[in-house]
């Protein structure tokens, strides 16, 4: 794959624009789609399925890194003569789209043949529809008017294009093949600040609003709307959808926040410590992206966080890199780091504790929120979000999210985290590879679509 460009060129922020944000009506629009914990409504939904037949999980390789690739990305199969597509991992938007030759008016150099749509248009009074447009913005004057969506990014990328439902081959982990149609974005007109070529053909939207994926499969009876992934700190890892991989115990949960930001997955105000001792840095809003490679701080936390750091590392080997730019903060050390293992030790835990969950804690160790620059030295994975316009929103990128199970629970309205090696995936290692049933489900997986993954690839 094509990884040209300076080290910051794929510096992917995926929550969508603010402005969109605070819009209270926004907000109150998106509780209405949202499928709420109550005892009858829970039955109502279980009832439905059970008429139908329980609902099963889809397991997806995962490919990418945050350094130097910047994102994490799946392989999708799109079509009724289904062909393949790498798609960003992005649980800070809702919407997939696809790079595509409606025809196209601005699409990048992408990894595979652009999608083409065919007569596959999306009408505005189908419900996703409402769902992607703001509803002062939503026209639909003739109920099949095609729809139109628009979506920004934070970083002020955006694609512009219009819905399409095409068929989603999804092998689930009882083995069966589903071909569920699913609505997406034909994208045919993208900006973005950086790159004519782009790593993945698009973005898969695992966010909690009706557009998404994850929500379309769930309304559909088909996996529980429950999304999990596990990026390996090496490369690679596993996503899933529904909740056959949730590890029965060892998961930390904490309620999804129902404040202004509960368009996103945030897990409400956070209190940061720092080796173990509070800093006193309270109420950090948080969202959870992983279409983020990096994390971001607002200003003043992060001006904290860089203090403690550095104070921490008053008389330890290790000097800042100034002439090193590939992120804003890096240190070399008396010779060149070739992995992070070479400098970890100097490097205190960092620890995000939620007071929603009865402070439930989110570990960081220094390999996740560091990276190893091309030059050979450790860089801060953490940046200043104030610097990119998020004024209080705290961004949890892929830095933070790297070598955990995280799961995104919208039927219970949770989101849990557990420690883990994501280079094998979970109770691999209770009984054996030859009877793990998702091993199974794998080889089933690369039969139907070869050469698409083998666990252990990445292990170092
Ligand atoms: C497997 O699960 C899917 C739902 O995810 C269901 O439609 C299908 O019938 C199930 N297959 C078997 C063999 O149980
Ligand atoms: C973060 O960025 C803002 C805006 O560019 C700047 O004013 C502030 O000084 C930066 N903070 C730190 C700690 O670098």
């Amino acid at each position: 794959m094509e990884t040209k460009g300076s080290t910051m060129s794929f510096l992917v922020v995926s929550v969508l624009v603010l402005s969109a944000m605070f819009q209270d009506c926004s907000a109150a629009f998106n509780l209405l789609n949202r499928k709420k914990p109550s005892a009858s409504a829970a039955a109502s939904s279980s009832a439905k399925r059970d008429a139908k037949s329980a609902p099963s999980s889809v397991v997806f390789p995962v490919r990418g890194n945050v350094y130097p690739e910047g994102l994490y990305y799946v392989t999708l199969y799109i079509g009724q003569q289904p062909k393949p597509y790498y798609l960003d991992i992005d649980t800070g938007s809702d919407l997939t789209w696809l790079q595509c030759d409606a025809p196209c008016v601005s699409c990048s150099q992408v990894p595979h043949p652009l999608y083409r749509p065919k007569n596959n248009l999306v009408y505005c009074q189908d419900p996703i529809c409402a769902s992607v447009n703001h509803p002062g913005n939503h026209k639909c004057e003739r109920p099949k008017d095609q729809c139109d969506y628009d979506i920004e990014y934070a970083d002020h990328g955006s694609s512009l294009g219009v819905l399409v439902k095409d068929e989603f081959p999804l092998r689930v982990t009882n083995g069966s093949l589903l071909k569920p149609h699913l609505v997406f974005g034909c994208g045919y007109d993208q900006e973005f600040s950086t790159v004519s070529s782009s790593p993945t053909d698009g973005v898969l939207g695992l966010g909690n609003s009706k557009s998404s994926i994850i929500s379309q499969l769930s309304d559909q009876g088909l996996t529980r709307n429950v999304v999990g992934h596990c990026f390996d700190g090496q490369g690679g890892g596993f996503l899933f959808f529904g909740d056959d991989l949730v590890p029965p115990s060892g998961v930390v949960w904490t309620p999804m926040s129902r404040n202004p930001l509960n368009k996103y997955y945030s897990p409400g105000p956070a209190q940061l410590i720092f080796g173990g001792q509070h800093t006193g840095v309270k109420g950090l809003m948080t969202v959870f992206d992983s279409g983020s490679s990096y994390t971001y701080f607002n200003s003043k936390f992060y001006q904290t966080f860089i203090s403690l750091v550095r104070k921490d590392l008053t008389g330890k080997p290790l000097k800042e890199a100034r002439d090193d730019q590939t992120l804003p903060i890096c240190w070399k050390g008396t010779k060149p780091f070739k992995s992070i293992r070479d400098v970890k030790e100097h490097f205190k835990p960092l620890t995000l504790s939620f007071s929603n969950g009865k402070n439930a804690r989110l570990e960081i160790l220094p390999e996740s929120y560091l990276i190893i620059s091309s030059h050979g030295n450790a860089c801060l994975g953490i940046l200043n979000g104030t610097e990119i316009g998020l004024q209080d929103i705290n961004i949890i990128g892929d830095t933070l999210l790297r070598d955990k199970i995280v799961i995104y629970d919208n039927e219970k309205r949770q989101i849990g985290w557990i420690a883990t090696y994501c280079n094998r995936l979970p109770n691999e290692d209770r009984g054996g590879k030859a009877s793990h049933p998702y091993g199974i489900d794998f080889s089933i997986l690369s039969d139907q679509y070869p050469a698409v993954y083998s666990f252990g690839d990445d292990a170092v």
